[in-house]
């Protein structure tokens, strides 16, 4: 039976600890579909808006091989009713996350990957903005 895998992120200024994270979420399964933060997400979790507009972000996100779908993800608090929409049978999140998806174990495996190390689009971000 074919495997669908889901997974989460704000995927700003796009760079290889993203690509990286998107090619091992494939290969657990045989769909894989993105949720990318809505613009209003990041605003009010961080406080400040992406270097790149959603429409942006999912563009960039959905043009990466292996990526099926790409949504909007509204809100941190409804990842239980993305699960359910998209059926997914996987849930993949970084392991800066480790943990906090537990609760999603009743419908689905949920499974954390090492980040990438030493890169990330906060430390991109300052390093660009000091040349
Ligand atoms: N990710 C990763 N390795 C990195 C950076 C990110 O595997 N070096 C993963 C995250 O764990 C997450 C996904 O990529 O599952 C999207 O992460 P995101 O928060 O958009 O990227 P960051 O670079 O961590 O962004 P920020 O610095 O703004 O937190």
């Amino acid at each position: 039976m074919s495997r669908t895998v889901i997974t989460f992120g704000t995927f700003d200024v796009f760079h290889v600890g993203h690509l990286r994270i998107l090619e091992r979420a494939a290969s657990h399964g045989d769909r894989l579909v993105v949720g990318v933060s809505a613009d209003a997400l990041n605003l009010r979790k961080k406080g400040r808006a992406p270097v790149f507009s959603e429409a942006e972000r999912l563009a960039i996100v959905s043009a990466i091989k292996g990526v099926d779908e790409v949504f909007v993800e509204e809100s941190l608090e409804l990842k239980r009713s993305y699960i359910e929409k998209f059926s997914a049978d996987v849930l993949v999140m970084g392991d800066d996350w480790a943990g906090r998806f537990d609760e999603f174990g009743d419908i689905c495996d949920v499974v954390y990957l090492p980040r990438t190390p030493a890169i990330s689009t906060t430390a991109l971000i300052e390093k660009i903005s000091q040349v």
